[in-house]
């Protein structure tokens, strides 16, 4: 569904940045009771990137640096930096401020965004509602997040889940509008809070040795829980931005999903009628990286020649709080 401005957001330039550090699945048979095995075949992961030196203002600003260098663009030009994130460097400042410092932005502003693994779907929309209204000529969406500073290493049930990174878009407009953004769904709903958070650190249980001691800094999930609602979710959404833009399976290029679990996103593609070969897959390789996983697919995708100008994409999320959604968008790079 054509939106009715002016303006297109269309996606211009892309960089992304991992940590050397590999954590495979034997690492982790060391360190809980788990297996190879089981973690291939109930999640799709086989390693991640963990970042031991360092904060997510470093993985978003290896990712804003990558995007600037490969496409030669001159940091003050960036108008406005959106990071999307759960693991922000600290509460205050915004992670984004510090990236603007950091990568020499010295005429942007920006904010932090938290919608948990929706963080690139949510901040990619508003980015792009920035650029529709015509006032904004490049904005930098990144999803970043250093998961494992709040994942605990004893518990198996989600320690084997997660990897750290960062991925950068910029968003730029286009009066062309065959290209760029064409739709999104965006949904929360807060009634699910308690089945994936954080308890400790934040105004309700500021941190104390009591909050420490009882673990409340780390990731709480009922996997089996979130698992029910996200596979309903994203295949759910997924589909109804399809039928709302009356595109049918041939018409789609890819699926972009949230990388959380290999079988949710199976669930979402048969849901939509889509064959495997066109669902963008890196969770093998990173895990579960919150906002960054559905960039990072992106770059990879399109570094590799499989995104053609023209393509048509959904992208398609589900994550804590719940949020979840879905953009349709048509790529516009050659
Ligand atoms: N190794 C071996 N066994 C394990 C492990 C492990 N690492 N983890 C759990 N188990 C055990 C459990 O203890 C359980 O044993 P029990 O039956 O004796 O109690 C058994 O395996 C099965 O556990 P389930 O929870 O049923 O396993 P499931 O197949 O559901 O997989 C998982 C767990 C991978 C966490 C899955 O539920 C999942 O992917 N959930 C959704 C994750 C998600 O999408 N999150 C949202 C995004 S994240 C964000 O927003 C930050």
């Amino acid at each position: 569904m054509a939106l009715n401005t002016k303006y297109n957001a269309v996606i211009t330039a892309l960089g992304m940045y991992v940590p050397d550090k590999i954590y495979d699945n034997k690492y982790f048979e060391k360190i809980v009771d788990t297996s190879d095995e089981w973690i291939k075949s109930r999640t799709g992961i086989s390693e991640r990137r963990i970042l031991e030196n360092g904060a997510t203002s470093d993985l978003a600003t290896g990712a804003a640096k990558n995007l600037l260098e490969k496409y030669n663009i001159n940091p003050e030009d960036i108008d406005v930096i959106i990071v999307s994130t759960v693991t922000p460097d600290m509460f205050f400042p915004a992670t984004a401020c510090l990236v603007q410092d950091n990568i020499g932005a010295k005429n942007a502003w920006g904010f932090d965004l938290s919608a948990a693994c929706s963080g690139f779907i949510y901040g990619f929309h508003v980015g792009a509602s920035l650029i529709e209204t015509g006032r904004y000529k490049k904005v930098m969406v990144i999803g970043a997040d250093k998961m494992s500073s709040i994942t605990d290493y004893t518990d198996r049930n989600n320690c084997i889940l997660f990897g750290d990174a960062g991925a950068a878009v910029l968003l730029e407009p286009t009066e062309d509008k065959n290209y760029g953004l064409q739709d999104s769904l965006l949904h929360c709903d807060g009634s699910g809070r308690e089945a994936l958070y954080m308890k400790g650190g934040g105004s309700l249980n500021p941190s104390s040795h009591e909050t420490v001691d009882k673990k409340m800094h780390f990731i709480y999930q009922d996997g089996k829980a979130v698992f029910k609602v996200a596979v309903k979710g994203m295949a759910d959404i997924s589909y109804e931005i399809m039928q709302k833009n009356k595109l049918t399976a041939e018409d789609v290029a890819f699926l972009v999903p949230h990388q959380a679990n290999l079988r949710i996103i199976d669930a979402t593609a048969e849901r939509m009628g889509i064959s495997k070969d066109k669902v963008m897959i890196n969770i093998d390789r990173y895990g579960n990286t919150t906002a960054a996983t559905i960039p990072m697919c992106l770059v990879e995708y399109y570094r590799a020649g499989k995104v053609k100008k023209g393509d048509k994409l959904i992208l398609s999320s589900f994550g804590a709080g719940y949020t979840y959604g879905a953009c349709y968008l048509v790529w516009g790079m050659d």
